[in-house]
């Protein structure tokens, strides 16, 4: 009797003690909450009901999320004091199962990986820019951290002129600097970094306004590039055409 009594007393008890974390754990009966001291394990409240889940490895629990209550880390903002993750998952090709990731080293800063279910696909940004963990965008090099933009843009700038602020000169922030190897783009040197500036298919560099132009204002053009840009040119003025005949 005694057994029984205590049995149904600890059921009870137990019972009792899920229904009120439930409840605790719940503020709405449909939704998700933060777990205390983790940053990628919620609550997730079906009619009341609470039940804790874990996110994707590499993916945090993102409270503001109004959909899927996942996203990436750059999107969270985890204030749990000391909080705990998840082991990584990595795979042969990923530190996690999810996420974007920087690939190369500090002289090779122009492409990234996705990954998704511990598969990675990789992507380039356009010429010239690198990827920026800090905000997962292509960004200029020289904005990204860990990022040698001199060697990854193959371009050394100029040593940085003296300042002398005693005669009360303008600073020139800037400098530009012709390509050696394509008359289609320039460097353009902040604080002696430097930046990859392509022109258009039919614009070059021209040296004496320091910005692209048409490429027949730009005779230092080879004549390869220049048929090319000629072709190019011609293709659009007879769009043009055929659009005014349109219309
Ligand atoms: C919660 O979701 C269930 C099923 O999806 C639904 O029947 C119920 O009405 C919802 N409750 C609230 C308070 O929205
Ligand atoms: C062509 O190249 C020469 C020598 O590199 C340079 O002085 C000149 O300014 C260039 N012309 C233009 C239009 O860029």
């Amino acid at each position: 009797m005694a057994k029984i009594i205590i049995s149904a007393f600890l059921c009870l008890a137990m019972f009792g003690s899920l229904a009120q974390a439930a409840a605790g754990a719940c503020r709405e009966a449909n939704g998700t909450a933060p777990v205390a001291g983790s940053c990628d394990a919620y609550i997730e409240c079906k009619n009341g009901v609470a039940e804790e889940k874990l996110c994707p490895d590499g993916l945090l629990y993102n409270e503001k999320s109004t959909g899927y209550p996942c996203s990436y880390p750059i999107d969270v903002e985890c204030t749990q004091p000391q909080a705990r993750l998840q082991a990584a998952q990595p795979t042969d090709e990923c530190p996690h199962q999810f996420g974007y990731y920087r690939m190369g080293d500090a002289s090779h800063c122009g492409q990234f990986m996705n990954c998704a279910a511990g598969r990675g696909f990789v992507f380039d940004c356009p010429e010239g820019l690198a990827w920026n963990p800090a905000t997962y965008k292509c960004d200029w090099p020289d904005q990204v951290e860990d990022c040698d933009a001199e060697a990854f843009l193959g371009f050394r700038c100029p040593p940085l002129a003296p300042k002398s602020d005693l005669l009360g000169e303008q600073e020139q922030d800037y400098t530009f600097h012709p390509s050696q190897e394509n008359c289609q783009v320039y460097f353009i040197c902040i604080e002696g970094r430097p930046r990859r500036i392509g022109c258009g298919e039919d614009q070059a560099f021209n040296q004496e306004l320091n910005q692209c132009d048409d490429i027949d204002n730009v005779p230092n053009c080879s004549s390869d590039i220049r048929a090319k840009g000629a072709e190019i040119k011609a293709a659009r003025a007879s769009a043009a055409a055929g659009r005014r005949k349109l219309n």
